[in-house]
């Protein structure tokens, strides 16, 4: 079972990067082979200019389409996600992620926006054919903060909400085999957990 991580932010040191390598880092403790995407380093004038054709935009077309599960994460930005993101996504097939299931990130100034991933990324996933896409996960700035040796450190409670991500999506999908043919169980309500 293969699990794409695109990481959607412009910024070099990157929070929403740092974020997302987390939850690859628990997939790969639990057997995924994860592969690893970051937008910013594909030919920013071959995103703009939507040139298809482009051998970076090509090979990345590629590697979501082999993907079974893209974990795919942006920062906020204008209370919506990247537009570094977007242009990537427009690139992709009207189907890109048919069959495929989708687990959501973000990371935000503030807790103000942390509906950014439901009103405005979750229909783009979902118009690109994503078979289940995952509760979302944002944080906050506060809640993942810079380390003196550069990298990043998770906010226990966060880090909490990745590993019961991850024990979903391994549970529910790579385990069970369903991101080939079924669907997930519905989800009660009062398990819906959207914020911080
Ligand atoms: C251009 C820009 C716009 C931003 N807009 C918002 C916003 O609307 N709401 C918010 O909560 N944070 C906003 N932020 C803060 C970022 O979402 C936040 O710092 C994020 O963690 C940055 O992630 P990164 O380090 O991966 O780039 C904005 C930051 C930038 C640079």
């Amino acid at each position: 079972m293969s699990v794409l991580l695109i990481a959607g932010s412009p910024s070099e040191r990157s929070r929403t990067a740092a974020f997302l390598d987390a939850a690859g880092q628990r997939l790969e403790t639990r057997g995924a082979l994860v592969n690893r995407l970051r937008v910013r380093d594909l030919s920013p004038q071959a995103l703009l200019l939507a040139d298809f054709g482009h051998p970076s935009i090509s090979q990345a077309i590629g590697r979501v389409a082999r993907a079974d599960v893209i974990v795919v994460a942006t920062p906020v930005y204008k209370a919506a996600y990247s537009g570094v993101l977007k242009v990537f996504l427009d690139l992709l097939p009207q189907d890109g992620f048919k069959g495929k299931t989708v687990l959501p990130l973000a990371t935000g100034g503030s807790p103000n926006h942390m509906l950014a991933l439901d009103y405005s990324l979750r229909p783009v996933l979902q118009s690109l054919g994503a078979k289940n896409i995952l509760p979302g996960i944002y944080a906050t700035d506060a809640q993942v903060t810079p380390t003196e040796d550069g990298s990043f450190h998770l906010a226990p409670d966060i880090s909490a909400r990745l590993d019961e991500a991850v024990h979903l999506l391994i549970t529910e999908t790579l385990q069970t085999g369903l991101a080939h043919a079924g669907r997930f169980a519905p989800v009660h309500f009062s398990q819906v957990r959207c914020s911080v």
